[in-house]
């Protein structure tokens, strides 16, 4: 009895160590939630769920910086129309860190076309039309990683440790 116990508590124990609370997700706020005034509300909700803002700016990404960014994107018959759209304004860079931050920022922005994304999401409360979806959001932690990297640099990445980490995770 105490044996299994002991395996189950092992096992518990090698299950939480794995845990990656240090997975990042780049999420930006694009030119029509800029026009919208829905950046505070995007910072709201990723704060308010319990991760952690890594890194932040404000600027107008050119059209070169974005054809990169969508690069899987380019034979789209949407592609031109994107990069027109998101290179026409400001928009607002963001790293979120956190446990499965990448997966639940996905859900908490909703689905690609807002028609399809419930109330309660980013998408589902606040846009209409599937080429003005307000937010971007990585949509694996390898796109993730390669998304932070052509939106900052390295030193932009900011290190700290919020005070309220342990009443956020166990
Ligand atoms: P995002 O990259 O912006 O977070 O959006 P997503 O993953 O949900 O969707 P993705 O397939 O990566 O498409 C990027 C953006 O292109 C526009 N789009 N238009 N007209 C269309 O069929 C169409 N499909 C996609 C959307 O603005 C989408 O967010
Ligand atoms: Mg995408």
């Amino acid at each position: 009895m105490v044996c299994t116990l002991l395996t189950v508590l092992a096992a518990f124990t090698d299950a939480m160590s794995k845990r990656n609370l240090a997975e990042r997700s780049f999420i930006m706020i694009k030119p029509d939630g800029v026009q919208r005034g829905i950046i505070g509300e995007v910072i709201k909700r990723f704060e308010q769920k319990g991760f952690k803002l890594v890194a932040m700016k404000f600027m107008q990404a050119d059209e070169a910086l974005l054809k990169k960014h969508y690069a899987d994107l380019s034979e789209k018959p949407f592609f031109a129309g994107l990069v027109k759209h998101v290179s026409s304004g400001p928009v607002c860079p963001m790293v979120w860190e956190g446990l499965n931050v990448v997966k639940t920022g996905r859900f908490m922005l909703g689905e690609t076309n807002p028609a399809d994304s419930r109330p309660g999401t980013i998408r589902g409360d606040f846009c209409i039309d599937m080429g003005r979806n307000i937010i971007h959001g990585s949509d694996s932690v390898e796109s993730a990683q390669k998304e932070i990297s052509m939106w900052f640099d390295e030193k932009e990445l900011v290190e700290w440790t919020p005070v309220q980490h342990s009443m956020v995770y166990e």
